[in-house]
């Protein structure tokens, strides 16, 4: 067994509430840490830190749980760039840019769907996040969505079958032919490739019933819900996604008091995705109205061609801070501990004796340059399941 000591750190974030200063990020002051093979063996003060076979000093620097991004869409072709400046020039975002990349996607080799989400993943790591959920939904056929799932694979553990993402244009005025092939023949042969089943419920996309349908088929071959809701208008998918205890419903762009109630009574995580609000010039949520009323919040990156296309959740958890209103400490929590929720894992987005040893070291002297300091490469070093890779 071989163990690494990263000692010298400014600050130590943890998010476990029995260390340091007691906060949800349980910060150290000049912490060091232990890793063990995969894990964290050790967590504490450097001047009580045990010896071990190597010893990396951060001179100052601040040390965390490597991002958690909950929601991504990594698997796809093709470039919607002069969508997005549409946008910036007065067009309005729906639902129906995606099949532009349901096309591109449809068009592209193994190989190429492999090297495009290869590299987005990569762009991940280097900006501190160790675990990614990755989803498929721009294949939309059988053997697409399925392919889409085998890259996804290979790169997570956390995949997502998004089948129902929009009703492909060759289903045009056929809306039930679609719902038959997702509740039969698509539903299972994605299922054994998948953790999660997720629905786009929003105008322009899918309604409650059918909502309910898709969510009923990927549980009952074993797949757990979570939901994309209420990005476009106040809809029942906030409501639907507590109905079936999903793991998280996510964007919650405009909700109602009865959705913050709902969710407040709930297991579920209201997943945010400012940058969805950043690139289609959406209104940001205010955040305080969840936190407020106990809701457990996550922020992540929604990283996809159209409506969201960052890989940065620094950049995030700044706009979590600017335009939604969390504290710095609040967007921190969300990004890392809040993503674990988000994905009911206990072994990542902490940092605790036999959590997985995945730390972001950053190059500033407090965790609150994340947001202070946007836009800068602050991501020094980056070790996952206890390899430096970063
Ligand atoms: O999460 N909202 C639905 N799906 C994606 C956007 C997909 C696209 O525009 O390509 C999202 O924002
Ligand atoms: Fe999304």
């Amino acid at each position: 067994m071989s163990s690494t000591l990263l000692t010298g750190l400014a600050e130590l974030i943890t998010n476990d509430p029995g260390m340091g200063d007691g906060g949800p990020l349980g910060l150290v002051s000049d912490g060091a840490l232990v890793l063990e093979e995969e894990v964290v063996c050790w967590v504490g003060e450097a001047g009580a830190a045990p010896a071990a076979d190597a010893r990396v000093a951060f001179d100052g620097r601040v040390a965390l749980p490597g991002f958690v991004d909950s929601h991504s869409h990594l698997v796809f072709a093709g470039d919607r760039s002069c969508e997005f400046a549409a946008r910036m020039s007065g067009q309005t975002y729906s639902a129906g840019g995606i099949a532009a990349t349901v096309a591109a996607t449809r068009a592209a080799s193994d190989a190429q769907l492999r090297a495009g989400a290869g590299r987005l993943a990569a762009e991940m790591l280097r900006q501190g996040t160790t675990t990614v959920e990755i989803k498929s939904g721009y294949g939309l056929t059988v053997a697409d969505e399925l392919r889409s799932l085998r890259v996804a694979a290979d790169l997570t553990a956390e995949t997502t079958w998004l089948g129902a993402h929009v009703v492909p244009p060759e289903y045009a005025g056929r809306r039930s032919a679609y719902l038959d092939l997702l509740l039969g023949p698509m539903v299972t042969a994605c299922a054994p490739h998948a953790r999660w089943v997720d629905v786009f419920c929003d105008r322009g996309a899918f309604d409650a019933d059918e909502t309910r349908a898709v969510l009923a088929a990927g549980m009952a071959r074993g797949l757990v819900p979570r939901l994309h809701a209420n990005q476009l208008e106040q809809g029942p998918g906030v409501q639907i996604a507590v109905e079936v205890d999903a793991a998280s419903v996510d964007h919650c762009t405009y909700l109602s008091q009865a959705d913050v109630a709902a969710l407040a009574g709930s297991n579920t995580v209201a997943t945010l995705l400012p940058g969805a609000e950043f690139s289609t010039r959406s209104p940001y949520l205010d955040a305080r109205r969840l936190l407020a009323a106990g809701v457990t919040v996550a922020v992540a990156t929604d990283c996809n061609p159209g409506s969201s296309y960052t890989s940065s959740m620094p950049f995030c958890v700044a706009l979590a801070v600017r335009d939604m209103q969390l504290t710095p400490a609040e967007a921190l929590w969300a990004a890392t501990a809040g993503g674990a929720k988000a994905l009911r894992r206990s072994d990542i987005g902490v940092l605790k004796v036999g959590s997985h040893a995945n730390v972001a070291v950053l190059d500033a002297p407090s965790y609150v340059h994340l947001a202070y300091r946007p836009g800068v490469p602050l991501v020094h070093a980056v070790w996952q399941r206890g390899r430096q890779v970063v």
